[in-house]
């Protein structure tokens, strides 16, 4: 198939693991006889620096075009005064709204090979995984903001609409699961969460078949802790969502991990790893690659409908993190680049096995 993919590298180790994802998905094309076109913009930081604006209208209108967007990570020091008129963040919260991607998935699954990276014992570990589906395109983060000498404020809103769609997005998918739903919110201080609260449990009204609890937010993150392996799909706001997905990446082992895909109507995605642009390990080629490489594997599943080649590039990954080599962040002295060439090495034996590469 043909495909256009707009590329984002972004800042700090932004363009060190965009290179990696974009690598895998060229090997996925030679192998399975594809045809992705790659045009790379300016967005975040070094978009500042370039045209004075974090998301120039040229990168939205080319990704409003592509089939998929896949961005590496913005943000950083140089540009993280708090009194700077313009800030990287900025773009990515505009490039969110202006692809209408509301529902924000991340998945969490803990690679028995890793355990003992997580801070939590071995046993709780087992059978973890949980699909967070993050409303992301309202609440705190897009309510008027004013700012004064002496006081400052954030409006968190949502509408019965913005509820209604990210709820039914997860309903959706936990009927591909396990069939069982948990909302979290803060339904006993926060008036947006009480709407939260009896809006998804109208919404579920209309799947009988699925499971569904209220929890709040601030007891979910002691119960993440204690028994992650209970939960399957968890649903929630913006804010508590972006904080309770890097909480979930220590499970994992690294925020370095975690991949995401944001999603709207139809098949147009946006997908970037869940960390930032890890300022601290920036330019030494040492940023571990996965996040984004299975951020590239949710853009052939979700955009592209590539099953198969999706699975490959899991498949590959859950190898290289079984056997090594290993980033630093994971306990080894794997480079970007070591860890990359494992991936597309195990890639290419799972392709040449695999019933695609002959037919
Ligand atoms: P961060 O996620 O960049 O880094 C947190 C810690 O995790 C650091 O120690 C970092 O080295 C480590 N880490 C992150 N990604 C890694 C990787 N791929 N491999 C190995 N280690 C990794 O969070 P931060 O330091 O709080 O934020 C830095 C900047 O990134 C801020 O400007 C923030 O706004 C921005 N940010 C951007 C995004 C995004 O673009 N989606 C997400 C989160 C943070
Ligand atoms: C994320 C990030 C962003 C968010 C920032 C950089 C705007 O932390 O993608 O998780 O808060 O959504
Ligand atoms: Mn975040």
């Amino acid at each position: 198939m043909k495909a256009r993919i707009v590329t984002l590298p972004g800042d700090g180790v932004g363009p060190e693991v965009t290179a990696a994802a974009v690598a895998v998905l060229e090997a996925v094309a030679g192998h399975y006889g594809h045809d992705f076109a790659f045009a790379e913009h300016p967005i975040g930081g070094c978009a500042i620096d370039a045209t004075g604006e974090p998301l120039p209208a040229a990168t939205l209108e080319a990704c409003q075009r592509a089939d998929a967007v896949l961005l590496g990570a913005v943000g950083g020091p140089k540009w993280s005064d708090p009194n700077a008129p313009v800030r990287p963040e900025q773009g990515l919260l505009a490039l969110r709204a202006g692809l209408g991607v509301y529902a924000n998935l991340r998945p969490l699954a803990v690679h028995p090979a890793l355990a003992a990276l997580s801070p939590l014992k071995t046993e709780k570990l087992r059978g973890v995984d949980v699909l967070f589906v993050r409303e992301l395109t309202g609440g705190a983060y897009f309510g008027a903001k004013t700012r004064g000498a002496d006081a400052a404020t954030d409006e968190c809103k949502y509408t019965v609409a913005e509820i209604e769609r990210v709820a039914r997005r997860a309903f959706e998918l936990a009927r591909g699961r396990r069939r069982h739903v948990t909302s979290v919110d803060k339904a006993n201080v926060l008036e947006t969460s009480r709407l939260w609260r009896s809006t998804i449990a109208r919404v579920a009204a209309d799947y009988p078949d699925v499971g569904l609890e209220h929890q709040l937010v601030d007891s979910m993150a002691m119960l993440l802790l204690t028994q992650p392996s209970r939960y399957d799909v968890v649903v929630t706001e913006n804010l508590f969502g972006d904080i309770l997905t890097d909480e979930a990446a220590a499970l994992a082992g690294s925020l370095g991990l975690l991949p995401s895909a944001s999603l709207g109507e139809g098949s147009h995605g946006l997908y970037e790893p869940i960390h930032g642009s890890a300022p601290d390990i920036a330019g030494q080629g040492v940023a571990n690659p996965v996040g984004a490489i299975l951020s590239a594997a949710l853009l052939l599943r979700h955009s592209l409908g590539l099953e198969a080649e999706a699975q490959a590039v899991e498949a590959a990954v859950a190898q290289v993190l079984e056997h090594g080599p290993r980033s630093r962040d994971l306990g080894g002295n794997a480079g970007t680049a070591a860890v990359l060439d494992a991936v597309r090495i195990a890639l290419e034996d799972h392709a040449a096995t695999s019933h695609a590469f002959f037919s």
